[in-house]
């Protein structure tokens, strides 16, 4: 009996300690080497003389998951493949961080990024292809076709290097190329120091660029439901729950990161949030994207973790509702602008007659926040900042058109 019980105790003790070991062996090697002397040298001296010139940053990493974790200073900023150093008071660091650094040790998030929006396309949208290899204009077209192989849109040109710079540029530089070959920031979501996914959970984050009356999904948000959850209980969530553990008992109000990219109740996370995306909504009229299906089977798995398929199915079915009411409306006022063009009413360059205004406001304005407004629970903004514009625009665009056409009449004789 009782040496039953120490030889119990013995193989359990062993089973114990034999499997502690091989957990170990799995994590990542961060984790479980004691700091090295150069660890210790590296982030205490940066800290040393950054902690006295710039306390704020330092306290952010002293925050970050990253610190815990012994990832330190120069883990970021030393030069990796492309990158160029410098001297540094005893040290050679890179001062420029790109998502080559991001990528050393997040290959799987970078490689998800670059099938996304978020990368080649937003940059293509504003400046163009130069600056992208035609390797990664051809990986990004298979994912987001029409998004990479394209010029810069026309309004950008117009405007000036100045407006481009400090306007379009700040929100699309999140796919910028890098001279060191990679593609982007990481930072635009995750802050430079924190690395935090508590931060890139927050609506505020994604509202940086996510704002405005022609992507109002902030504003959407804020006057859903749903926003207005997470106002009232936002401190009984629990937004740094490490990712692979999210459940809806941590997170049981969504926010943008929720829908598009996180994994709730061991679903994947992604940082393609085209994948849970059925149309193109900000489009001028909206087709189906590729997959569209099977897209919206995803977004409806995330809803279906806290809601009804008959509520699910509800919003959706007026979603397409209004895509196709949007798309009727725009259609019939496009017909009228490109009668006009055909007739050689709209001479010069674009953005030149102040219809043409008009009817880009109708659909990149009026269209779009309609469409948003019906799938992301905004009604003033399907009415009051949809529908209602679209047919005041609608009405002013005919009566523009028809002062056109008789002034051309008139010079005609
Ligand atoms: C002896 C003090 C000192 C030490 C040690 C030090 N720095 Fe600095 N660092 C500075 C000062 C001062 C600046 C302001 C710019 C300058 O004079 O180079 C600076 C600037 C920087 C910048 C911005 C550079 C730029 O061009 O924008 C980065 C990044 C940086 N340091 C990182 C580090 C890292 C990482 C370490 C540790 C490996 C480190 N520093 C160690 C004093 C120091
Ligand atoms: C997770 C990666 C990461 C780690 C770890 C990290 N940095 Fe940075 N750091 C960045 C990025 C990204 C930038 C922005 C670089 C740019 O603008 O090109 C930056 C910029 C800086 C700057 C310039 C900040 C400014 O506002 O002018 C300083 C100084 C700096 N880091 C110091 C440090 C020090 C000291 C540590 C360690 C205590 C550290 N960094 C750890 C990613 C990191
Ligand atoms: C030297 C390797 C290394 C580098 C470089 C690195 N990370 Fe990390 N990162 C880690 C480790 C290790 C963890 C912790 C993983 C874990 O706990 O499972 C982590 C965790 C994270 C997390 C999750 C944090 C949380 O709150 O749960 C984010 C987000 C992140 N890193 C972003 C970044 C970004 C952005 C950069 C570049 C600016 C970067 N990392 C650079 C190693 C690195
Ligand atoms: C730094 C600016 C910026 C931030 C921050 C940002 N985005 Fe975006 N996002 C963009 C831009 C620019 C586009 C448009 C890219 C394009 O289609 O050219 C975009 C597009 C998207 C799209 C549409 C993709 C598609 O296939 O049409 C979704 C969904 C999205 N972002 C979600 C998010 C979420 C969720 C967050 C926060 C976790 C976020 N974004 C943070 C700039 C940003
Ligand atoms: C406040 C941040 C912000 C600014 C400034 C901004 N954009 Fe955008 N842009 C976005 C976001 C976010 C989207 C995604 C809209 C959506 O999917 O609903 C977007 C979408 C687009 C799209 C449609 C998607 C695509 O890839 O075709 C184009 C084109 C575009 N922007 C061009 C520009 C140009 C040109 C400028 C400057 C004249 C500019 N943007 C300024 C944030 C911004
Ligand atoms: C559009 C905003 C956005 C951008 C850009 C972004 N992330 Fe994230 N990332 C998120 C969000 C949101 C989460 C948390 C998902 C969730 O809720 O579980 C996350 C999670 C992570 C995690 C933790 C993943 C896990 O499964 O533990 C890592 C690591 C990470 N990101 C790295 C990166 C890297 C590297 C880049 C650049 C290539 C990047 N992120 C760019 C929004 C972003
Ligand atoms: C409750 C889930 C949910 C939340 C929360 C949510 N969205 Fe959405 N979002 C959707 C759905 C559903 C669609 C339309 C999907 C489709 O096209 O099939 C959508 C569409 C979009 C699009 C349009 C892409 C296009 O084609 O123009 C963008 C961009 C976007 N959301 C960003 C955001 C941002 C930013 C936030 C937070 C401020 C947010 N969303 C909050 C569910 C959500
Ligand atoms: C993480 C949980 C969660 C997710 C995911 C989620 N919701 Fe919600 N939603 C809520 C909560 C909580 C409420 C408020 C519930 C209540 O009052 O009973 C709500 C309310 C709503 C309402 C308003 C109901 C009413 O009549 O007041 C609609 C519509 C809605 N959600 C649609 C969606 C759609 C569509 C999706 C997916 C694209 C989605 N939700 C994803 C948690 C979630």
């Amino acid at each position: 009996m009782r040496f039953a019980n120490v030889f119990a105790a013995v193989v359990i003790g062993t089973a114990l300690v034999a499997s502690v070991m091989i957990i170990n062996s799995f994590r990542p090697s961060v984790q479980t080497l004691q700091p090295t002397p150069a660890f210790i040298r590296a982030t205490g001296k940066c800290a040393e003389c950054h902690l006295r010139t710039q306390y704020s940053v330092v306290h952010e990493f002293e925050l970050s998951v990253h610190a815990k974790q012994g990832v330190n200073c120069l883990d970021c900023h030393s030069a990796q493949s492309g990158q160029t150093s410098e001297d540094h008071y005893g040290f050679t660091i890179n001062p420029h961080v790109t998502a080559a650094n991001c990528r050393s040790c997040h290959e799987k998030e970078y490689r998800q990024y670059l099938r996304s929006r978020h990368a080649v396309p937003a940059w293509v949208a504003v400046a163009g292809k130069d600056g992208f290899t035609s390797e990664q204009i051809a990986f990004s077209e298979r994912f987001q076709p029409g998004g990479a192989d394209r010029p810069a849109n026309a309004l950008a040109q117009i405007e000036g290097d100045s407006a481009i710079e400090s306007g379009c540029a700040s929100c699309h530089s999140i796919g910028k190329p890098n001279e060191d070959g990679t593609i982007g920031t990481c930072t635009s979501c995750h802050t430079r120091h924190t690395s935090s996914v508590e931060v890139a959970r927050l609506p505020s984050t994604c509202g940086q660029c996510h704002m405005g009356p022609d992507h109002s999904q902030l504003e959407i948000y804020t006057e859903s439901k749903h926003g207005v959850m997470f106002e009232a209980q936002r401190g009984q969530l629990k937004l740094g729950t490490a990712p692979d553990s999210l459940t809806t008992t941590d997170m049981f109000v969504p926010t943008c990161a929720t829908c598009h990219m996180s994994g709730i109740n061991g679903g994947a996370v992604t940082h393609n949030p085209s994948e849970r995306l059925g149309d193109y909504l900000f489009a001028e009229i909206t087709t189906e994207r590729p997959n569209a299906a099977l897209a919206r089977a995803r977004m409806q798995d995330v809803c279906l973790n806290c809601h009804t398929q008959t509520l699910v199915d509800r919003v959706y079915e007026q979603g397409a509702a209004v895509v196709a009411a949007t798309n009727e409306k725009i259609n019939a006022v496009k017909t009228v602008m490109d009668s006009l063009r055909a007739a050689g009413l709209l001479a010069g360059e674009s953005y030149s007659n102040p219809i043409e205004f008009d009817y880009f406001d109708l659909w990149h304005y009026y269209g779009r926040t309609a469409k948003h407004g019906a799938f992301m629970g905004g009604a003033d903004f399907v009415q009051w900042h949809g529908n209602y514009p679209i047919l005041e625009h609608s009405v002013r665009i005919e009566r523009e058109a028809e002062q056109l056409r008789g002034e051309h009449g008139s010079t005609d004789h």
